[in-house]
This record gives structure tokens, sequence and C-alpha cells, in this order.
């Protein structure tokens, strides 16, 4: 089914605007729409485009795989429309209140600088067509909102640019997102925390509106800070998550893997139970990836050091993180006496963890190159979401294959590895203990590891995060 063209003026809700519809665009949309608000959402990207408005799960769920977006849209589906037609975006500039600029802010060759091309693009061509269509004199307020993960001082670069294309009559609000990928809907619509910063009340007051349904719910933090103090919030909630993790691989998962005896989920029983450190983070991995952790953490360091100031420590945090997926791979040499030359090897999990097909700074990107260079006969692949974003950067050949299931993957392998989270992977012993071959098997998640009694005595030699090998 396909959507109306035109949505309708809102009555009671406001009129807003998305600039880019990627994970936190196309679930910030849906949220706004099934708060009330009319709302469009642009993006460059035709073909996404296409999925997103086809009000069909499956194909929304191709671009974006989160779970209940598509129920989402299509619940909501004559409060949004989404286009890739800026002249319909012009138009809507008329009666809009708010326009969220949710538009990638990736980094530029890995030193942390932000590429804010694609953000400075869309707030000029905005500022552009506010100044076209109004001559710079709208009487409709508009606010302007940040929900890119962007550098401290943004909100002042936008102000500039608006200022500078003659635009009045406008506000600039910082908005940071903490969606968590693979909740992003359910998060968005029980938020923790919203965070608005902004510096005149009038904008304040927009916002409250348009979050209208979250300003009383006893479980929202609404948190009314100046907009540096909510950028900078956002980074460093991000470091400080992305540092939990690296002391857990790097010193706690480390720890277990070095005393026979030691299991590592009983350690975290006695870490958790004290509520000084809670729960969040204490699982070993190979590699903290996505889109965000790594990044943040650059963008951090670099402005702290065009600051002339000490960022060693945000340093050390990456070196700990590569250190464990290295390690990790590196054992399968140093502890199993394993030599990868010609040998099939089943790579379980693509995505860079469960309920995503996002695979940006996933382990995967780094495993395929090493079992390339370790010159192995046959990566065998299989991800349940993320198959179709990992084969447009690592096209199938004879070396490089794409499994159907995680059956036909691991079906003759040397080698198993689990990259990935998938609820699914956690029934892998009966499926591997079917085949008489035993392959090496290398669990990066601890997805298996109420098994590793029972698969070791059936003969299989297992290299997991966080425990010896035996
Ligand atoms: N993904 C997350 O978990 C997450 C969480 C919090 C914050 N963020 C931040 O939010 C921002 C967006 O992240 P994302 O994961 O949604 O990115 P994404 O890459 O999934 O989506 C960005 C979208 O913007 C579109 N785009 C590019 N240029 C455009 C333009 N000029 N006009 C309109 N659309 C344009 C792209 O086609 C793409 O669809 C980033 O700054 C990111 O750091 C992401």
């Amino acid at each position: 089914m396909s959507q109306k063209t035109r949505i309708e003026d809102s009555v009671s809700g406001m009129n807003v605007l998305y600039l880019g519809t990627g994970f936190v665009g196309a679930c910030s949309a849906a949220v706004s729409a099934d708060s009330g608000h009319s709302t469009l959402a642009y993006d460059v990207d035709a073909k996404k485009i296409a999925k997103l408005r086809s009000g069909d799960r499956d194909q929304i769920e191709s671009c974006i795989y989160e779970e209940g977006l598509g129920d989402l849209l299509v619940r909501n589906r004559d409060r949004i429309e989404f286009t890739s037609d800026y002249s319909k975006v012009e138009k809507f500039l008329d009666r809009c209140d708010a326009v969220f600029m949710c538009l990638p802010t990736p980094e530029i060759n890995e030193t942390g600088e932000s590429d804010l091309t694609y953000y400075l693009e869309a707030a000029r061509k905005i500022a552009a067509a506010l100044r076209r269509r109004n001559k710079g004199a709208q009487e409709k307020y508009i606010v302007i909102v940040n929900k890119s993960t962007v550098p401290i001082d943004t909100v002042s670069r936008t102000r500039k640019i608006l200022r500078e294309a003659g635009v009045r009559n406008t506000g600039v609000v910082s908005n940071p997102e903490f969606l968590v990928e693979g909740q992003a809907v359910m998060g968005a619509l029980r938020p923790d925390r919203i965070v608005i910063g902004a510096e005149k009340e009038k904008d304040f007051a927009v916002l409250r509106r348009i979050y209208q349904r979250f300003l009383n719910a006893p479980t929202v933090r609404y948190i009314e800070v100046n907009p540096r103090e909510a950028a900078a919030g956002k980074l460093l909630a991000n470091f400080t998550l992305f540092s939990r993790l690296a002391v857990c691989f790097d010193v706690i998962g480390r720890t277990c893997e070095s005393f026979p005896g030691i299991h590592f989920e009983n350690v975290r029983r006695i870490l958790s139970s004290d509520p000084r450190i809670g729960a969040w983070g204490l699982y070993d991995s190979l590699y903290a990836g996505g889109s965000c952790f790594i990044k943040d953490a650059r963008s951090l360091r670099y402005q702290l050091q065009a600051r002339k100031k000490d960022a060693s420590l945000v340093q050390e945090i990456f070196g700990a993180n590569r250190r464990q997926l290295l390690g990790f791979l590196n054992r399968a040499e140093t502890e199993a006496r394993f030599d990868w030359t010609r040998k099939k090897v089943a790579l379980l999990g693509v995505a860079f963890k469960r309920n995503t097909n996002d695979i940006r700074n996933s382990p995967a990107l780094d495993i395929v190159p090493f079992l390339a260079g370790k010159k192995v006969r046959e990566t065998r692949i299989f991800d349940p979401a993320a198959m179709d974003n990992f084969r447009r950067l690592f096209p199938p050949s004879p070396a490089l294959v794409y499994a159907s299931s995680e059956a036909e993957a691991v079906a003759g392998a040397d080698a198993v590895i689990i990259a990935t989270d998938w609820p699914q992977f956690r029934g892998l012993d009966e499926l591997l203990k079917k085949h008489k071959k035993r392959p090496l098997l290398m669990d990066g998640r601890r997805m298996l590891q109420s098994a590793y009694g029972p698969l070791r005595k059936a003969g299989f030699k297992i290299i997991a995060v966080g425990s010896p090998t035996a």
C-alpha cells in the first residue's frame, strides 16, 4: 500500500521536518508522527525513500532493520510523508515549526575531525530556501534542531549560516540523540532522557511542544541546558560507555582468560551486585564497534587536542579496543596452534551487534582482511540481517562465500568464528555436534558459554573471550 502523497497540516500537533532518514532520522520521524505531529522526512537517497514510503514492513526493514519501525510507519501513515523531492521541503517550510538535522557526521580519515559537509550543506540549503521563500523575513518562527552528533561549538556555525544568508526569525537548538541501534524505536518511544540545549526561552518552548508526550512522563528526564552542554554531554556519554567496555574487555576479560577456573559470568555477578558498578557493559566481546562510540571518542580526542589538552586516556581506550580484536584472532595460532593457511572458515555475524543490519565498525570488517592475509581457502559468511550491506563492501568470490543459514556456513568448516551476538547463534552447539569434523570454535561473544564444558568433552577446542583456552 503506498502512502498518501500529501500529509495534512497538523491541527493540534506541530509541523516538523526531518533532514536525513538514516537510523536517527527515520526512527525519530516515525515517533514524531506517532506523537501527532505532521511530519515530512527528506533524504537525498531516493532508493531509501522509496522503501520507507512503500508502506511495506519488509521493504522498510530491508533498508533500516529496526524492530517496530515498519509497524510505526504504517500506523502513522496519514501524518508522515517521505520524500526525495526538495520542492516539497521548500513548500513545507511555510508551515514548518522545526527542522531536525539528522545528517551523517563521519570523521575525516580516522583523525577524529568531523566531516561536516553533509550537515553544513543541508543547513545552507535550508537557509537559502528560507531566504528565497520569504526574502529572509518569514513571519513563522522556525527552529533548526541539531540531532546529528557534532563538535561542541557547531550551533554557532549553524547560526552564522542563517545570519549570512540573511535569514531571521529562527532559533538553533542542540537536541542530541541517544538511541541504541537494535532498540531504536522502543528507545525513542520510551526514552530515558531528552536533552535540549538552547539559549532562548522561545526555543525551549517549541521543543517542549514537540516533546509534549514525554514532558511529564515519570521515567523520562527532560533536561534543558545550553547548546554546548548538550553537545558535550552527548560526546562524553558515549566516551563513558566506550571506556566502560574497554575496561571490561581489556582488564576484566583478560584477567578471566589468564587464570584457569574463573568463570567470567561469576565474576560479573560479583561486580554487578555493587550498585556503584552496576550491570551495563559487563560482558566480554571481541570488539566494541558501531557507528558512534569510536567516531565520537575520536572526535572528543580531536577537540581536546585542538585546545592543546591531554587526550591520552581517550587514546588509550581505542588501543584497548583494538588490542582486544587482534588479541582474540591471534589466540588461534598462539594458544590453539591453529594454522589458517588453506583452511575453510565460517564467519557468523557481520553486523556490529545483534538486531541491526548496521555494519559500521563491525569486527567482521577487520576479520575478513585478516583471514585473507592468513591465506585461508574460503571464508563462508552468514548473518541474519546484514549480509546485503556487507556484500556491497566485500563482493562474493570463490574465497568469500555468502551462506543462506548458519548451518550452511559451518558445514565442513575448519574454524568457526562467532562475531555477532545474534540470539540464534546460541543453538550452535547442537548444530556443531551433529558434524563429524570438530572445527576450532572461536566464540567472540561468549554465546555458547553454558555449553563450553560439553563441547570440550565432545572434542572441540574453544577459544572464547573471557575464558582461558583449555
Ligand atoms: N546510529 C546511531 O546509533 C546514532 C545514535 C546517536 C546519534 N547518531 C548521530 O546521528 C547522525 C545520523 O546518524 P545515522 O546513524 O542516522 O546516519 P545514517 O548514515 O544512517 O543516515 C544519514 C542519512 O542522511 C542522508 N543524507 C546525507 N546527506 C543529506 C542531505 N544533504 N540531505 C538529506 N539527507 C542527507 C543519507 O542519505 C542517510 O540516509 C550522526 O551524526 C550520528 O553520529 C547516530
